[in-house]
């Protein structure tokens, strides 16, 4: 069922510093921020030859990131996300395991436009996890 690693988000307080420091440190090439005020960040996507890092800066008042900040100062990985063919019927799969799929367990519009599911991290050794339909 599970497919690729769609990317790795790390929460960042200051996507500009982190920016540099990925761009001139690693030599990575980042995005331009781009702000989706839909889902309460300001993303730099960072392309690597098999997948992408996600620096996600809080956006807004109610970013969801914003708790996390608090107790992750510096910044620090906030989920993994794996791609899946059919992410309802991964869902069902992993409701029949017993697992917690986070909200009303119906898939939303993700940041890259696709349907996505977030998976309780106390169920998966303290990883948030995204789903996206591939
Ligand atoms: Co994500």
């Amino acid at each position: 069922m599970i497919g690729r690693l769609n990317h790795v988000a790390i929460a960042v307080p200051d996507l500009a510093r982190a920016a540099a420091l990925y761009r001139d440190a690693l030599g990575a090439q980042v995005s331009d921020p781009v702000p989706l005020p839909d889902h309460g960040v300001t993303t730099g996507v960072i392309e690597l030859p098999n997948t992408k890092i996600e620096l996600l800066e809080p956006l807004g008042e109610d970013s969801p990131i914003a708790k996390f900040l608090e107790r992750n100062l510096a910044g620090g990985i906030h989920h993994i996300c794996y791609e899946v063919d059919d992410i309802e019927a991964a869902r069902d799969r992993l409701l029949n395991e017993g697992l917690r799929v986070l909200g009303d367990g119906q898939p939303k519009p993700g940041a890259h436009g696709k349907p996505v599911l977030f998976l309780h991290p106390k169920d998966f050794n303290g990883t948030l996890v995204e789903l996206e339909q591939a």
